[in-house]
């Protein structure tokens, strides 16, 4: 990681390396914290957020979901996002990750009476899973864990708590020589990727599981936005792992991964085994909008002046 040189922390811009918390910090301890991550994209008018209201707002959903009082509304949160960026001097593009969590004063799971504080880093950050996948495409190996039960966790909120789930199926699948996971749910549909939503493509149609299981995925909406601008027909349903197999292409998206092609799975080429003509399209689409080269979709970047 490319350090910067401030972080957001309650109000306050600290420099990096002193944005520091107490080691008896609750949600260090019991896992209890509300993220976000957002991408900021340097275009022709410089650095542009990427739909930064509507992760502000998912940020603030996913603590009232995990029973955390933020401090801070929507409008304040965003303008301390555009503080951040203006402060610091980014030469590329930028991943934004703002946290509210529950610090130090209080121990024991009960976490009501627990100080709520709220910090917002951001650091220049290139291509999750690689330059290369993102033209190639990635192997990718259907997880032995079972994205977390929806009976017992919350992956409506983007809790730090649900990641430990994400954690395990990520490192898995790198130690087993691949470079994600794709997490089934109880029933053995095909839920989401550790960290991204998932798509795939059959004669022309462009499906993806609903989100009963997954993150309300910003970039999948996106995504699902350009198909029905480029005509392409999409089906929100369940997949097996078995359609996952025969299916003509395959990715993901989130808004670290963007779009990322999937090229096997599990010792299958997916379609030619490279990003696929749909992927692409909908891949340099994705890129022209959060870019702003796409006047349309204008509106979902937020400049710093
Ligand atoms: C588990 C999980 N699913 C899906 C996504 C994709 O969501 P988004 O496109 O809003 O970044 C993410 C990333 O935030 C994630 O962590």
């Amino acid at each position: 990681m490319k350090a910067a040189e401030t972080i957001w922390m309650d109000g306050k811009l600290v420099p990096w390396d002193e944005a520091k918390v107490h080691i008896l910090t609750h949600s260090l301890h019991y896992g209890n914290s509300a993220f976000e991550g957002t991408r900021a994209y340097k275009g022709e008018k410089g650095l542009a957020i990427f739909r930064l209201q509507d992760h502000t707002k998912r940020l603030l959903r996913s603590a009232k979901i995990t029973l955390i009082d933020c401090p801070y509304s929507v409008e304040a949160l965003e303008s301390a996002q555009i503080e951040l960026l203006k402060a610091n001097h980014f030469e590329g593009n930028v991943y934004i990750r703002p946290i509210i969590f529950l610090g130090y004063g209080v121990m024991g799971v009960y976490h009501k009476a627990a100080p709520v504080n709220v910090s917002i880093a951001a650091w220049e950050w290139g291509a999750y899973l690689g330059d290369e996948g993102i033209e190639k495409g990635i192997r990718v190996k259907i997880s032995s864990f079972t994205r977390n039960s929806i009976r017992s966790t919350m992956g409506k909120a983007k809790a730090g708590a649900n990641y430990l789930n994400s954690q395990m199926a990520k490192f898995e699948a790198i130690e087993s020589g691949y470079e994600e996971a794709l997490l089934l749910d109880e029933e053995g549909f095909v839920a989401e990727g550790s960290g991204e939503c998932f798509f795939i493509v059959r004669d022309g149609v462009l499906i993806s599981p609903p989100n009963e299981n997954s993150l309300e995925s910003i970039t999948q909406a996106t995504v699902i936005e350009l198909a029905h601008d480029l005509g392409i027909p999409v089906e929100r349903r369940r997949l097996t792992r078995d359609e996952v197999y025969v299916s003509d292409e395959a990715f993901f998206t989130g808004t670290a991964a963007e779009v990322t092609p999937v090229r096997e799975i599990d010792a299958r080429a997916i379609g030619n085994g490279g990003r696929g003509p749909i992927t692409q399209r909908l891949q340099s689409a994705y890129f022209d909008v959060v870019y702003g080269r796409n006047p349309k979709y204008h509106h979902y970047l937020t400049t710093l002046n």
